[in-house]
């Protein structure tokens, strides 16, 4: 069961530098990557900047409709993860493909990914194009986790949920340590 989370915690859905799967779409397409390279730049407003390659498909989704969802994977959908960041939306179906469930947006027209512990939607405030990437400011308008992984931070070991890291080409850790930390 998801809960709403409060938007100026939605930082700490990000924080721990996990891949998200990132639902476009636009009109009738819909397309699902792999994305790494993001991260939390304001806590109220909420804003994440994720770097985007300008010529992959999700790219032009984005930049035509204006928004998108991060949708957290765990461990389980690596293979997924893998998949859905190796081939591009152009020449593949990877809704279907993927076998991942899409569920309506609450606040924005693009779907969210259903087996995923987080979804949070955003609208695009800004994009500023690099070389080969664009850094895309989102700013979340609704948040949703897992209710049995996330209190106001995620609950991982305690809870056994592993969330997923790039390490490089074809390999993948987990989080795994959680510890609590005396405040001074
Ligand atoms: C683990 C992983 C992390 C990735 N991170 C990013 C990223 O941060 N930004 C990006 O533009 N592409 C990233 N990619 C590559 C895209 O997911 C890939 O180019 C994808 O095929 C684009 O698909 P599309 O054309 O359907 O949008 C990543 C791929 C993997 C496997």
């Amino acid at each position: 069961m998801k809960k709403s989370v409060p938007l100026n915690i939605v930082n700490r859905i990000f924080n721990l530098g996990n891949v998200q799967l990132v639902t476009s779409a636009y009109g009738d397409k819909v397309n699902i990557s792999t994305v790494a390279w993001l991260t939390p730049v304001e806590k109220e407003p909420p804003y994440v900047i994720v770097a985007v390659d300008k010529n992959s498909y999700s790219f032009q989704l984005i930049e035509k409709s204006g928004e998108f969802v991060l949708n957290t994977p765990t461990a389980n959908l690596i293979e997924i993860v893998k998949f859905v960041g190796s081939v591009s939306g152009r020449n593949i179906d990877k809704v279907k493909e993927s076998g991942l469930t899409l569920v309506n947006g609450k606040t924005i027209q693009t779907p969210s990914i259903l087996e995923c512990v987080a979804n949070v939607e955003f609208i695009v405030k800004s994009i500023v194009p690099l070389e080969t990437h664009a850094i895309i400011m989102g700013l979340a308008r609704h948040a949703e986790v897992d209710e049995e992984f996330f209190s106001d931070h995620w609950l991982l070991e305690e809870k056994e949920i592993y969330l997923v890291h790039h390490a490089g080409s074809n390999f993948f850790c987990t989080t795994k340590f959680l510890t609590k930390v005396k405040s001074r």
